[in-house]
C-alpha cells in the first residue's frame, strides 16, 4: 500500500478503523483524542502528515456532537500540519435526518454540518447509506456514497426462505428495498407510516401482499426501534408469517431499542459496524463488517 497514506481512528469507530487498516495491511496512524473535564475535545497527531493523504475514520454517531467536534478537530490538525488531502470517512453521517425544513422556522442541520466540514479543510467524504442521497448535494467536495445493501443482501441470500418478501418500512426506503429484492430475487412491500412527532410514527397502510409470507424488513437505520416494532405489528396484523428478519446499515440502538426488538417473531437482526455496537448477550443480532467496502474505496487512491 502507498506509504503516503495515513489512516487515523477517531473514538467513534476504533474497531472498524482497525479492520480497515488490517484489510489495507497498514498500521493505524498514531494519535490521541480526549475530552477535558469541561467537555471540550482535543486531538493530537503523533506523527507527521506533511504532504500525506490522510483518512480519518469517524462516524458522527452518539454522542453526536462530541464525535462531530472530534472529527473537525482532527481535520483542523491535519490541515495545519500540511496534509496533502484530508478524507473524512464518516460511515454513519449523523444529522442526516435533518435534511429538509418541515416549516419555515427550522434549520437544515445536515447542510450546516456539510458547510462546517468543508470550512475546516475536509477535501472529500466517504460515507455509507446516507438517509437521503441528496445530502451529497450539500457538499461542494467529492462525496463517495457507498452502500451496505450488497454485503447484507449476500449475507442473507442463503438464510431466507424462497417466499420471503422485502418490506420497506416507509416510502423513503423503497429504492433500498428494491435493491435488496433484486439480490434476493423477490418482491417489495411498502408500509406507509405517518410521523406524529420526532419519536412517534403510526402505520397507516400496507401496499403489497404479506399474508403467509416471511418478511425481511430493511431500513437505513434503527434508532429507538419504534419504526421496526410498529412495522412488525402491522405485518403480523396483515397475516404475515411470524418469521421476520431485519437488516439495517446503521444500528444506533438507543434507549430501549433492544427491548422493542425482542419480539418473538423477529428471528434475526443484521446491522453493520458503521456504528460501534455492544452486541454482548444479544444472540438475535449479527454484525456484518463494511471494512472491505471502505478499504476497497481507499485502494482506488493508490
Ligand atoms: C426514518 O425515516 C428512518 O429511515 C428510520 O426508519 C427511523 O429514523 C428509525 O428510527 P426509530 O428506530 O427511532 O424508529
Amino acid at each position: 500500500m502507498n506509504n503516503n497514506i495515513i489512516l487515523f481512528a477517531g473514538r467513534a469507530n476504533p474497531g472498524l478503523a482497525k479492520a480497515i487498516a488490517q484489510d489495507l495491511n497498514i498500521p493505524l496512524g498514531n494519535c490521541t483524542a480526549q475530552q477535558f473535564p469541561d467537555g471540550e475535545v482535543t486531538v493530537q497527531l503523533q506523527e507527521s502528515v506533511r504532504q500525506k493523504s490522510v483518512f480519518i475514520v469517524q462516524s458522527t454517531s452518539p454522542p453526536v456532537n462530541d464525535h462531530l467536534m472530534e472529527l473537525l478537530a482532527f481535520a483542523d490538525a491535519c490541515r495545519r500540519a500540511a496534509a496533502r488531502q484530508i478524507t473524512a470517512i464518516i460511515p454513519y453521517f449523523g444529522y442526516a435526518r435533518a435534511d429538509k425544513r418541515h416549516g419555515c422556522h427550522e434549520p437544515i442541520t445536515a447542510s450546516m454540518v456539510a458547510e462546517i466540514m468543508q470550512t475546516v479543510g475536509i477535501d472529500r467524504v466517504i460515507t455509507l447509506d446516507l438517509h437521503a442521497p441528496q445530502i451529497e448535494g450539500f457538499f461542494r467536495i467529492p462525496v463517495d456514497s457507498l452502500s451496505a445493501v450488497s454485503i447484507l443482501g449476500e449475507t442473507l441470500r442463503d438464510r431466507l426462505p424462497a417466499d420471503v418478501v422485502v418490506v420497506s418500512p416507509d416510502t423513503g426506503r423503497v429504492s433500498m428495498a428494491t435493491d435488496y429484492a433484486q439480490i434476493l430475487d423477490t418482491s417489495v412491500v411498502v408500509v406507509h407510516k405517518q410521523r406524529q412527532s420526532g419519536t412517534q410514527t403510526q402505520v397507516t397502510r400496507i401496499v403489497g401482499e404479506v399474508r403467509d409470507r416471511p418478511c425481511l424488513i430493511i431500513d437505513d437505520l434503527i434508532s429507538t426501534g419504534g419504526t421496526i416494532a410498529k412495522t412488525v405489528d402491522a405485518l403480523l396484523d396483515a397475516g404475515a408469517r411470524p418469521e421476520i428478519t431485519v437488516a439495517v446499515t446503521h444500528g444506533l440502538f438507543i434507549q430501549d431499542a433492544r427491548q422493542q426488538l425482542s419480539h418473538d417473531s423477529i428471528q434475526q437482526i443484521l446491522a453493520t459496524d458503521t456504528i460501534s455496537i455492544n452486541a454482548e448477550n444479544w444472540s438475535q443480532l449479527q454484525i456484518v463488517s463494511v471494512a472491505p467496502l471502505i478499504a476497497q474505496m481507499i485502494r482506488k487512491d493508490e
